[in-house]
Protein backbone atom coordinates (compact mmCIF):
# COMPACT_ATOMS: atom_id res chain seq x y z
CA UNK A 1 0.00 0.00 0.00
CA UNK A 2 0.85 3.51 -0.63
CA UNK A 3 2.01 6.64 1.40
CA UNK A 4 -0.10 9.93 0.31
CA UNK A 5 1.74 13.02 0.42
CA UNK A 6 -0.80 15.93 -0.38
CA UNK A 7 0.08 19.58 -0.67
CA UNK A 8 -0.73 22.84 -0.76
CA UNK A 9 1.58 25.25 -2.03
CA UNK A 10 1.64 29.15 -3.21
CA UNK A 11 4.66 29.36 -4.72
CA UNK A 12 6.29 25.63 -5.60
CA UNK A 13 7.98 25.46 -1.78
CA UNK A 14 5.93 23.20 -0.27
CA UNK A 15 5.44 21.06 -3.18
CA UNK A 16 9.21 20.74 -3.41
CA UNK A 17 9.33 19.93 0.04
CA UNK A 18 6.42 17.26 -0.69
CA UNK A 19 8.60 16.04 -2.84
CA UNK A 20 11.58 15.75 -1.09
CA UNK A 21 9.62 13.98 1.76
CA UNK A 22 8.68 11.58 -0.97
CA UNK A 23 12.31 10.56 -2.12
CA UNK A 24 13.12 9.50 1.01
CA UNK A 25 10.52 7.37 1.82
CA UNK A 26 11.20 5.69 -1.61
CA UNK A 27 14.67 5.60 -0.44
CA UNK A 28 13.57 3.33 2.54
CA UNK A 29 11.58 1.16 0.46
CA UNK A 30 8.19 2.77 0.74
CA UNK A 31 5.41 3.47 -1.93
CA UNK A 32 4.52 7.16 -2.40
CA UNK A 33 2.26 9.45 -4.38
CA UNK A 34 2.58 13.11 -3.91
CA UNK A 35 -0.06 15.01 -5.49
CA UNK A 36 -1.63 18.56 -5.22
CA UNK A 37 -3.65 18.30 -2.34
CA UNK A 38 -6.75 20.25 -4.27
CA UNK A 39 -6.33 17.83 -7.18
CA UNK A 40 -7.08 14.59 -4.78
CA UNK A 41 -10.73 12.96 -5.04
CA UNK A 42 -10.51 10.80 -2.33
CA UNK A 43 -8.01 9.68 0.60
CA UNK A 44 -9.64 6.31 0.85
CA UNK A 45 -7.06 3.15 0.23
CA UNK A 46 -3.65 4.40 1.43
CA UNK A 47 -1.82 3.22 4.30
CA UNK A 48 -0.66 6.64 5.73
CA UNK A 49 -1.26 9.72 4.68
CA UNK A 50 0.76 12.89 5.03
CA UNK A 51 -0.84 17.00 4.60
CA UNK A 52 1.88 19.65 3.86
CA UNK A 53 0.43 23.25 3.47
CA UNK A 54 2.41 26.50 3.17
CA UNK A 55 2.13 28.84 5.90
CA UNK A 56 0.76 32.58 4.87
CA UNK A 57 -0.06 34.96 7.92
CA UNK A 58 -0.05 32.32 10.44
CA UNK A 59 -2.55 29.97 8.36
CA UNK A 60 -1.80 26.97 6.69
CA UNK A 61 -2.93 26.36 2.76
CA UNK A 62 -6.13 26.82 1.82
CA UNK A 63 -5.53 23.46 -0.56
CA UNK A 64 -4.10 21.69 2.72
CA UNK A 65 -7.23 22.91 4.93
CA UNK A 66 -9.99 21.84 2.33
CA UNK A 67 -8.08 18.09 2.05
CA UNK A 68 -8.41 17.70 5.72
CA UNK A 69 -11.99 18.95 5.99
CA UNK A 70 -13.05 17.10 2.91
CA UNK A 71 -11.53 13.53 3.89
CA UNK A 72 -11.98 14.05 7.51
CA UNK A 73 -13.79 10.08 7.75
CA UNK A 74 -11.22 8.44 5.64
CA UNK A 75 -7.84 10.61 7.59
CA UNK A 76 -9.04 9.53 11.32
CA UNK A 77 -8.76 6.38 10.17
CA UNK A 78 -5.16 5.73 8.91
CA UNK A 79 -1.92 7.42 10.58
CA UNK A 80 -1.83 10.98 9.22
CA UNK A 81 1.09 13.57 9.53
CA UNK A 82 0.71 17.06 9.16
CA UNK A 83 3.34 19.38 7.64
CA UNK A 84 3.56 23.42 7.71
CA UNK A 85 6.53 25.03 5.90
CA UNK A 86 7.49 27.58 7.21
CA UNK A 87 9.46 29.86 8.32
CA UNK A 88 12.40 32.25 6.22
CA UNK A 89 14.75 31.90 8.88
CA UNK A 90 16.51 29.17 11.12
CA UNK A 91 14.27 28.48 13.62
CA UNK A 92 12.38 25.80 12.15
CA UNK A 93 16.00 24.05 11.87
CA UNK A 94 17.40 24.85 15.31
CA UNK A 95 14.22 22.34 17.00
CA UNK A 96 10.73 21.34 17.14
CA UNK A 97 8.91 24.66 16.96
CA UNK A 98 5.11 24.16 17.73
CA UNK A 99 3.10 24.04 15.04
CA UNK A 100 0.44 27.55 14.39
CA UNK A 101 -2.71 26.97 16.65
CA UNK A 102 -4.69 26.34 12.86
CA UNK A 103 -2.05 23.28 12.79
CA UNK A 104 -2.45 22.01 15.86
CA UNK A 105 -6.22 22.15 15.73
CA UNK A 106 -6.56 19.78 12.81
CA UNK A 107 -3.91 18.02 13.98
CA UNK A 108 -5.91 16.82 17.10
CA UNK A 109 -8.99 16.81 15.58
CA UNK A 110 -7.73 14.04 13.25
CA UNK A 111 -5.50 12.08 15.78
CA UNK A 112 -2.35 12.76 13.60
CA UNK A 113 0.66 11.24 14.38
CA UNK A 114 2.67 14.49 14.32
CA UNK A 115 2.42 18.10 13.44
CA UNK A 116 5.75 19.23 12.11
CA UNK A 117 6.80 22.62 11.18
CA UNK A 118 10.18 22.62 8.47
CA UNK A 119 11.52 26.03 6.96
CA UNK A 120 10.29 27.76 3.74
CA UNK A 121 11.92 28.97 0.61
CA UNK A 122 11.24 32.61 -1.09
CA UNK A 123 12.46 33.08 -4.30
CA UNK A 124 14.39 36.38 -5.14
CA UNK A 125 11.96 36.59 -7.78
CA UNK A 126 8.97 36.00 -5.73
CA UNK A 127 5.49 38.05 -7.59
CA UNK A 128 2.94 39.63 -5.65
CA UNK A 129 2.71 42.77 -4.02
CA UNK A 130 3.74 41.78 -0.09
CA UNK A 131 6.10 38.64 -1.52
CA UNK A 132 8.04 40.48 -3.48
CA UNK A 133 8.79 43.42 -0.72
CA UNK A 134 9.55 40.54 1.54
CA UNK A 135 12.12 38.77 -0.69
CA UNK A 136 14.26 42.01 -0.78
CA UNK A 137 15.36 41.00 2.42
CA UNK A 138 14.29 37.31 3.30
CA UNK A 139 14.98 35.41 0.28
CA UNK A 140 16.60 32.18 1.03
CA UNK A 141 15.60 28.50 1.24
CA UNK A 142 15.31 26.95 4.66
CA UNK A 143 13.66 23.73 3.53
CA UNK A 144 16.36 21.48 5.78
CA UNK A 145 17.07 18.50 4.24
CA UNK A 146 18.31 16.86 7.83
CA UNK A 147 14.99 17.64 9.28
CA UNK A 148 13.73 15.92 5.85
CA UNK A 149 15.61 13.02 6.60
CA UNK A 150 14.60 12.46 10.47
CA UNK A 151 11.10 13.15 9.19
CA UNK A 152 10.64 10.52 6.72
CA UNK A 153 12.73 7.90 9.04
CA UNK A 154 10.33 8.41 12.18
CA UNK A 155 7.68 7.62 9.40
CA UNK A 156 9.11 4.86 7.91
CA UNK A 157 9.74 3.53 11.86
CA UNK A 158 5.90 3.80 12.54
CA UNK A 159 5.34 2.03 8.93
CA UNK A 160 7.36 -0.74 10.21
CA UNK A 161 5.25 -0.54 13.51
CA UNK A 162 2.28 -2.10 11.71
C1 LIG B 1 3.13 37.13 2.28
C2 LIG B 1 3.81 36.03 3.00
C3 LIG B 1 3.41 35.67 4.28
C4 LIG B 1 4.05 34.64 4.97
N1 LIG B 1 3.64 34.32 6.24
C5 LIG B 1 4.29 33.35 6.92
C6 LIG B 1 3.88 32.98 8.23
O1 LIG B 1 2.94 33.52 8.81
N2 LIG B 1 4.59 32.03 8.90
C7 LIG B 1 5.66 31.39 8.31
O2 LIG B 1 6.28 30.54 8.94
N3 LIG B 1 6.03 31.68 7.03
C8 LIG B 1 5.38 32.64 6.34
N4 LIG B 1 5.76 32.94 5.06
C9 LIG B 1 6.81 32.16 4.40
C10 LIG B 1 6.21 31.05 3.54
O3 LIG B 1 5.50 30.16 4.34
C11 LIG B 1 7.33 30.31 2.81
O4 LIG B 1 7.83 31.17 1.81
C12 LIG B 1 6.84 29.00 2.21
O5 LIG B 1 7.94 28.20 1.85
C13 LIG B 1 5.94 29.24 1.04
O6 LIG B 1 5.55 28.03 0.49
P1 LIG B 1 5.10 27.88 -1.01
O7 LIG B 1 6.30 28.25 -1.87
O8 LIG B 1 4.74 26.45 -1.14
O9 LIG B 1 3.94 28.79 -1.25
C14 LIG B 1 5.13 33.96 4.36
C15 LIG B 1 5.52 34.30 3.06
C16 LIG B 1 4.88 35.32 2.40
C17 LIG B 1 5.33 35.65 0.99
Amino acid sequence: MTVLIAYGSKRGGTAGLADMIGAELVARGIQVEVRPAAEIQSADGYRSVIVAGALYNSRWHRDARRFTRRHRVALRQVPVWLVASGPLDNSANAGALPPVSQVARIAADLGALGAVTFGGRLTPDAKGLIASAMAKTKAGDWRDPSQVRAFATAVAEQQASV
